[in-house]
């Protein structure tokens, strides 16, 4: 089973929220994950459309790459993408972001008031939009109650699959930046344990799931 003729999205990384020209709010995510997953769906014939924020990581051959700093440029990137057969949203997207000051703050001025404001939810907006691709994954980050947190989250924002994974590990050993992956696919037939395996094998895995569908 291949996914030759399809075309896939897929986001990765964190995004960068600016608060002023030098600081930004940003995240632990490394994009390893979601980048082993563009390369293996690559690798299995499809056209990938590659959605990344700021990451040190180099572009699987085959991938076309789209560099994104921000959740609303990653929103924009994914709409423009559009159609697509497929879309697995790997981003770790900041949920809010803040008006960003035009001039550096200065610390002698205190500590910033800042005013968050909600990002767009790409993976909601996706899943209502009548642009939705036929297979629509996401994956959730979590610290505590990963998997009933899972199936939450997929009833919540209306996709087919959550890939869960438990994200507890501190900055030591963790998920974020390590290159082992230990998972849970959720969908509508249950839960489903992963064993340990590294994100290159978790992208193999995840994709042949894909091609099976879509295939
Ligand atoms: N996601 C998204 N847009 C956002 C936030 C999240 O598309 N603004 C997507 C992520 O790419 C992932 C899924 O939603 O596929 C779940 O992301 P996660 O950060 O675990 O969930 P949140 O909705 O942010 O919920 P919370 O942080 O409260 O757990």
């Amino acid at each position: 089973m291949t996914l030759a003729g399809k075309h896939v999205i897929v986001t990765a990384g964190p995004t960068h929220e600016p608060i002023d020209p030098v600081r930004v709010i940003a995240n632990r995510s490394s994009g390893k994950q979601g980048f082993a997953i563009a390369g293996a769906a690559a690798k299995s014939g499809a056209r990938v459309t590659l959605i990344a924020g700021p990451v040190c990581l180099d572009t699987p051959p085959g991938v076309t790459r789209v560099n994104v700093e921000t959740a609303l440029q990653m929103d924009s990137a994914v709409e423009s993408a559009l159609p697509a057969d497929c879309a697995i949203l790997v981003a770790a997207v900041a949920d809010w972001r803040v008006v960003p000051s035009p001039a550096k703050l200065k610390k002698a001025d205190g500590p910033p008031d800042l005013q968050f404001l909600l990002n767009p939810d790409i993976l909601a907006g996706l899943s209502a939009s009548p642009r939705r691709p036929r297979l629509l994954i996401g994956f959730a980050a979590e610290t505590d109650n990963v998997l009933s947190n899972a199936v939450a989250k997929r009833a919540a924002k209306g996709c087919d699959w959550i890939v869960a994974n438990d994200v507890s590990g501190g900055t030591e050993k963790s998920v974020m930046g390590g290159d082992r992956n230990r998972v849970a696919l959720v969908s509508a037939d249950g839960v489903e344990d992963w064993p340990e395996l590294s994100k290159d094998e978790v992208a193999l895995r995840l994709v042949k799931r894909i091609a099976a569908i879509l295939g």
